[in-house]
């Protein structure tokens, strides 16, 4: 059984990015066992406006200070805080994280997860720069889904909090789950169309409000995850830089495609870290699908 530390070192990745991964990887322990105790608001709000979740403020202070103390990060990029914080100027990779993603369902015990990417250099850089992007799925298990740039493995936590390879080159299958973010009267015709043809085509909603859980499924099953341009927001509500990022990276690894609805966000060089785009990943031929409707 190859564990996650036997995966990095046969997938010949750099000591010290290894070692951020591994750090990273192992707070999710000390996060699960943190739910029981942090299940209300913080009474504070991120710079999206967002009401934070005690979680989401636990999880970011754990793996930021975490991060600190490695000596190992230059600059880390988080949803829950303002700014980027400079770590260490010598350190070779930064980090960009969403510490807690699906806040809300935390409250109702359905599932959440941590996303992280790795950028060689500085966090603002596109999501095709990426050097490692993984998430973490609080669910009946603890799976880490990772790319180095050369395919997708699933790992699953075992009791003595080892990760052990589930399944190695992961392929998103051409399936039909479908979900959308926004409220529908505010979609605009083309989401409209887009989401009726797949219905009528024999989609399945299935859209839970927590990004990482709902694109696990996708990649699995196959289908597509969108969180449109709507017509109060023209940029959607995902943030590029710490969850459409990683997340896109590891849907083009596994053979299908992250667009903003007409073009790949992995190719977005992102100006603000806090910057949002509207969001279609998944399957392959339902990216092309969105982007042939004009
Ligand atoms: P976060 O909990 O990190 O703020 O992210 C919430 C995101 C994403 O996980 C989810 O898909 C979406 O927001 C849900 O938004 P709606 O409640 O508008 O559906
Ligand atoms: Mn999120
Ligand atoms: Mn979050």
């Amino acid at each position: 059984m190859k564990t996650l530390q036997e995966y990095l070192i046969a997938s010949h990745a750099p000591e010290d990015l290894g070692k951020i991964i591994m750090l990273i990887a192992d707070q999710a322990g000390p996060i699960r066992s943190a739910f029981i105790s942090n299940q209300n608001y913080a009474g504070s709000t991120n710079s999206s406006g967002e009401d934070q979740a005690e979680m989401d403020t636990w999880a970011d202070a754990r793996i930021t200070s975490v991060l600190q103390e490695s000596g190992l990060v230059r600059a880390v990029a988080s949803e829950e805080q303002e700014d980027i914080v400079q770590m260490s100027p010598s350190a070779k990779y930064s980090v960009v994280m969403d510490p807690l993603d699906g806040s809300s369902l935390i409250k109702v015990n359905l599932s959440v997860g941590t996303i992280v990417g790795i950028y060689e250099g500085d966090v603002l850089q596109a999501g095709n720069q990426l050097r490692a992007a993984f998430y973490m799925l609080y669910g009946p298990m603890t799976t880490l889904t990772i790319s180095l740039g050369n395919g997708v493995s699933i790992f699953a936590m075992n009791k003595d909090g080892t990760y052990i390879l589930l399944k190695e080159n992961v392929r998103i299958p051409e399936g039909t789950l479908c979900g959308s973010g926004g409220l529908r009267p505010e979609w605009t015709e083309k989401h409209i169309r887009y989401m009726n043809e797949i219905e009528c085509e024999g989609g399945k909603n299935r859209y839970s409000g927590s990004f990482v859980a709902d694109f696990h499924q996708i990649l699995e099953y196959g289908g597509v995850y969108a969180y449109p341009a709507t017509k109060k927001s023209a940029s959607g509500k995902l943030r590029l830089v710490f969850e459409i990022n990683p997340i896109g990276f590891l849907a083009a690894q596994a053979g299908g495609a992250v667009s903003n609805g007409e073009s790949s966000t992995l190719d977005i060089v992102p100006t603000k870290v806090h910057q949002r785009t509207p969001v279609y990943v998944g399957s392959k031929g339902m990216i092309a699908k969105i982007e042939a409707i004009r």
